[in-house]
Parts: C-alpha cells; sequence; structure tokens
C-alpha cells in the first residue's frame, strides 16, 4: 500500500496532486487548441440531441452532484440549455417528467450508484437521450447509457472524492464550450480564448498545490472548531458546498455550504467570533457583493478565510487569512478555488488524527439503496 501511495502519506493527499495530471488526461486528445475544435465521439455522434433539446437534466449523488451544479452555470451560460440537476434518490422516486425531447447527464466516479443507475433506467424508459460521465471505465452506469464520456482521472482511491470532481468538471466545461459553439452562441474569438485558458488551467492548479503550507498553517489555527460555513455565488456556490462536504467527511466538523447572499437568510445568526467562515470571492463573478458579504461577517466578528484572485486587495484587508488563485475565466475558477478547500479538509482530519483515506460510516461506492 505504501508503494500505492507514491510516497504521500495519505491516497486522498497523492490524488489531490494528481489534479494537474488528471486535468490534462480528462482533455487529452479533445482539446485541440491548435486546430480549434474540441473532439469527443460520445458527443459528436450525438450533437442533434444536445442541440434539439428541451433542457439537460442532470442526475447524481455527493461530490458528483455538485460537478453537475457547476454544470448547471456552464450549459445555461455557455450553450443556453436549460438545465436542472437533481439528486439521483430524490428524481426517481418522484414521478418526474421526463420526455424524448429531454437528454438526461448522469454523473458518476465509480460508475456504481445505485440511486443514479436506477435515475438511468427510468430516464430511458420514459425515452431520453442518456448520456454518461464517468470515471470507471466498463462500469455499470457507463454501459447502461446510450452514450458517454469518461473522466480519465485514474483510479480514487480515497473515500473523498478529489480529482474525481474537478476531471468531471473539466469534462462538463468541454461539453459545454462544444455546445455553446455549435449553437452559434460563443463568438469565434471568446471559444478561442477559452480554448487556450483552459489548456493552462494544470500549471495553475500546480500553483495552487504549491500553497500547501499556507492552507496547513491555516488548518493548524481552525482544527478544534466545531462549526464551519463555506459561501460561495455563481461557479462557485456549489464549490462551497464541496468545500464543506469534504471537511465533514473527513474531519467530522459540522460545516455547511450557502450562496453567499443567502446567509442573510439563517447562516448570519450563527456567525460570532468562533466561527470561521470560508469565502469565495474570486475578481470576476459578483466580486462587489461578496466583499459586502464578507464585511457582514466581519462586523459580527466572524473570522474570514477567503479564496482570492492574485493582486486582490479589497478583501486582503478585511480577511484574517488570504489564499490567492491565479487569474483565469470565470467558469474556470471552481477548478482553482477548489484546490485549496481539499487541502485545508485534509490537514485538519491529519492534525485532528482521523481516518483520512477511510472515513467513519462512509463508503467509496454506494450500491445498494
Ligand atoms: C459516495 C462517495 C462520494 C461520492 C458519492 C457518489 O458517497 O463517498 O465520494 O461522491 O458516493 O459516487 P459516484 O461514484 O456516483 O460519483
Amino acid at each position: 500500500e505504501q508503494i500505492e501511495k507514491g510516497g504521500y502519506d495519505h491516497f486522498m493527499l497523492k490524488e489531490i496532486y494528481e489534479q494537474p495530471h488528471a486535468i490534462t488526461d480528462t482533455f487529452r486528445g479533445r482539446l485541440l487548441v491548435n486546430e480549434g475544435i474540441i473532439r469527443m465521439a460520445g458527443i459528436d455522434d450525438h450533437i442533434e440531441k444536445f442541440q434539439n433539446a428541451n433542457r439537460i437534466i442532470v442526475v447524481a449523488c455527493g461530490t458528483s452532484w455538485h460537478a453537475g451544479l457547476v454544470g448547471e452555470y456552464l450549459f445555461e451560460d455557455l450553450a443556453r440549455i436549460p438545465v436542472e440537476v437533481e439528486y439521483a434518490s430524490e428524481f426517481r422516486y418522484r414521478n418526474p417528467i421526463i420526455t424524448e425531447k429531454d437528454v438526461v447527464i448522469a454523473i458518476s466516479q465509480s460508475g456504481e450508484t445505485a440511486d443514479t443507475l436506477a435515475a438511468i433506467k427510468l430516464a430511458k424508459e420514459k425515452g431520453a437521450f442518456v448520456f454518461g460521465v464517468c470515471n470507471v471505465v466498463g462500469s455499470s452506469i457507463a454501459r447502461e447509457t446510450h452514450a458517454g464520456a469518461y473522466t480519465h482521472a485514474g483510479p480514487e482511491i480515497g473515500v473523498a472524492s478529489t480529482k474525481a470532481f474537478t476531471t468531471q468538471i473539466t469534462l462538463l466545461s468541454l461539453i459545454a464550450l462544444k455546445l455553446g459553439k455549435a449553437n452559434g452562441n460563443l463568438s469565434h474569438g471568446q471559444y478561442h480564448a477559452y480554448l487556450n485558458e483552459m489548456e493552462l488551467i494544470p500549471r495553475k492548479v500546480e500553483v495552487l498545490l504549491s500553497m500547501n503550507e499556507l492552507v496547513q498553517h491555516v488548518a493548524s489555527i481552525y482544527k478544534d472548531v466545531p462549526n464551519c460555513l463555506y459561501l460561495g455565488r455563481g461557479y462557485n456556490f456549489p464549490v462551497a458546498l464541496e468545500g464543506a462536504l469534504k471537511l465533514k467527511e473527513i474531519s467530522y466538523i459540522h460545516a455547511e455550504g450557502y450562496p453567499a447572499a443567502e446567509m442573510k437568510h439563517g447562516p448570519i445568526a450563527l456567525i460570532d467570533e468562533n466561527m470561521p467562515v470560508i469565502v469565495i470571492a474570486t475578481s470576476k463573478g459578483h466580486y462587489e457583493k461578496v466583499v459586502s458579504n464578507i464585511q457582514e461577517i466581519k462586523s459580527r466578528k466572524g473570522k474570514i478565510i477567503a479564496i482570492v484572485t492574485e493582486g486582490d486587495t479589497q478583501v486582503k484587508e478585511i480577511a484574517d487569512h488570504v489564499i490567492e488563485i491565479p487569474e483565469t475565466d470565470e467558469l474556470f475558477t471552481p477548478l482553482l478555488t477548489t484546490i485549496p478547500l481539499q487541502l485545508l479538509s485534509y490537514h485538519i482530519a491529519v492534525m485532528l488524527g482521523k481516518n483520512v483515506d477511510q472515513p467513519r460510516n462512509l463508503a467509496k461506492s454506494v450500491t445498494v439503496e
């Protein structure tokens, strides 16, 4: 097992560090920057299904559901296709309205999650076209879907999902960009600029990984807190949910993810000097709004750990700690902002002596209801 961990203390840390490589593997052979095209057989062969779709319904569970939420922002923003994101367990039991004009995208790392598999079968019965986004090749979901694309993240052993999440988002970005171009929603120039930027993401993830010691230091300050709040808006709202999930899963600290603006409808009541709030406040995407949310936290003495874009000055003045991400387009920020949140959870769990790779009560893949 030590050999399999490749010199890392845990599989989770190894998998966090594999992300630059894993993301590259996801777009290898697909993102053809010089030719200005995205080539994906699973989409190319069925492009009219997507183009004629009334809507896309994403079904998934856990971390994959969070990736699906990022997908909602991507598809609506870039391709102007309406999207609904559903927990597979709710979708399958609530007599959902599904038609032949719907495209269902099932997202699953393992390809074996029972609820997601059942949701696919239901959607197929109702005549929808079902597309799978899986990591495990030949898995049940990969076989049950009409078409699909693999994330090619490589085996993920740690129960808390890391590289599966970022590669799912990478793949969904590729699909959204491809459809945005095909639908005529993206200008030639914008499309090419996005392709160029996407190729730079793995290098930018490396920059964030090099900030490990800073994140470790922040973890050492907050490791004993009982609660933690994560806030984000837009593309980074799902990242806030995922950040909170990571902390819960492996450190057993109660954490909640919230859309930053919803804070005033509840969570703000919890804020005092003992409450750390992790806020994603990147320069693009409602920056000024997030700054005012941060001020509200500050005036209630909450501790602020902010994820900002490099060169930020405004948030730096108010936050207790800042972690800077390299500049990128708003749609790619989840791939960067997620990294320090993964590292934060990891270090807190290690410092608390928890079983990082196999947290209590959790399974890597939930194959029964
Ligand atoms: C379990 C795992 C999570 C995962 C979820 C969905 O709860 O512990 O990490 O996100 O299942 O799994 P899937 O394989 O369908 O992505």
